[in-house]
């Protein structure tokens, strides 16, 4: 069988990007919000349904500026299981990460668990909506309300996804998206801010551009964050796409929840109702007890047969050297993050992935399992 990664990106017909790319040799306007990255912030703003976008390079920059807008400072309340730029984003900015521990079930930041990690020095929280599962918002923001702090969400794994018709990234102060080429939507590389005011709009502008906020003034050591004309341009022919791209991950999903559905020991996720999901990733999750094998040993066998699954998110980012020292990083602190990491692997999905390949996959899952059907 030929190699299957974990994620593959859809990408639009050639011939469709060589277009763009003629009229951006003919214009000679190659970045500084050419007329490609205006009309994609605006076609996005509608698809998305959210008020205002700022394009970036990437999501890790879209990161470290929404603190730096935010003046956030001190200490941050985040979770471990997310990828490392999420708290690479706060260390950047000499911000301290406070872990706290995530639900069992959808593996978001528990609400429950952040009010007890809050002192003096805490001015923020950032969740992550892992998956493309919405974090549980309302609690969130009564939390940030009732102590006076900012939510900045990475909704980097959550393009698209709607709770009751409304963006999540309607939710929190600020909201990242990356469009790195293993995200649902991608631009190669490119990232995004999704804001709710056109103050806050003109400022994120402002420091992925320096600080610069006119030819003279300068107003906070900002960073080159901008993204370019190429990027803008195939994010432009990526949302023609993306509806139809989500809707064959669906089918994927379904047909792997039917498959692996019924088997001991694997644990699968479920839409949840009144979200519109994306379908970002395949997660299972496997207890060795009742499966009969530990997670890395099925990890091992699915790359013997050429299936490239990820631990995402093994290790946790609170076991790197950088974060380890921290209390909030002892593994007592977070004990389902603990747990959650050592069964994770995400199968592949992706647009393109055929109905015999993911039976295939599930025909290996199954093959290790204790309770095969007969
Ligand atoms: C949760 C999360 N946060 C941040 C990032 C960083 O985004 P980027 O790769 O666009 O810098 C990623 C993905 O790469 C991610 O999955």
């Amino acid at each position: 069988m030929e190699k299957i990664y974990v994620t593959r990106p859809a990408l639009p017909p050639l011939a469709e990007f060589t277009k763009y790319l003629e009229q951006i040799w003919e214009s000679k306007w190659v970045t500084n919000q050419g007329q490609f990255h205006q009309q994609f912030e605006k076609e996005l703003a509608e698809y998305l349904g959210v008020k205002y976008v700022s394009l970036f390079a990437n999501g890790t920059l879209a990161l470290v500026s929404a603190l730096q807008v935010l003046r956030i400072t001190g200490e941050v309340i985040t979770t471990p299981y997310t990828f490392v730029a999420t708290t690479h984003a706060l260390h950047w900015n000499n911000i301290k990460p406070v872990f706290a521990d995530i639900d069992p079930v959808f593996c978001n930041l528990d609400p429950e668990k952040i009010e007890a990690a809050i002192t003096p020095q805490t001015t923020a929280i950032m969740p992550v909506h892992v998956y493309g599962n919405p974090c549980e918002v309302d609690k969130i923001q009564e939390i940030a309300d009732t102590y006076g702090l900012k939510v900045i969400y990475d909704a980097c794994h959550a393009f698209g996804v709607e709770k009751n018709i409304n963006s999540i990234l309607n939710f929190g102060d600020l909201s990242v998206l990356s469009f790195h080429g293993t995200k649902v939507f991608t631009t190669m590389e490119g990232g995004a801010i999704i804001c709710h005011d056109e103050k806050t709009k003109k400022r994120i502008d402002y420091l992925k551009n320096f600080g610069f906020a006119d030819e003279v003034t300068v107003v906070q050591p900002g960073i080159n964050a901008k993204m370019n004309e190429m990027q803008a341009a195939l994010g432009l022919l990526q949302l023609k796409e993306i509806e139809e791209n989500i809707s064959k991950r669906r089918k994927a999903a379904l047909q792997y929840r039917d498959n692996l559905q019924n088997i001991k020991g694997i644990r699968l996720m479920d839409d949840i109702e009144g979200i519109k999901h994306n379908y970002a990733y395949f997660p299972i999750f496997v207890s060795q007890r009742e499966y009969g094998k530990s997670r890395d040993e099925l990890y091992e066998k699915l790359k013997k047969n050429n299936i490239y699954g990820r631990r995402y998110f093994y290790p946790l980012i609170s076991h790197f050297p950088i974060y380890r020292g921290l209390s909030s990083a002892r593994s007592s602190n977070i004990p389902v993050a603990e747990e959650i990491a050592k069964g994770v692997i995400c199968l592949p999905i992706f647009p393109d992935l055929k109905g015999r390949e993911v039976e295939e996959i599930c025909n290996i899952v199954q093959s290790d399992s204790l309770s095969k059907p007969s």
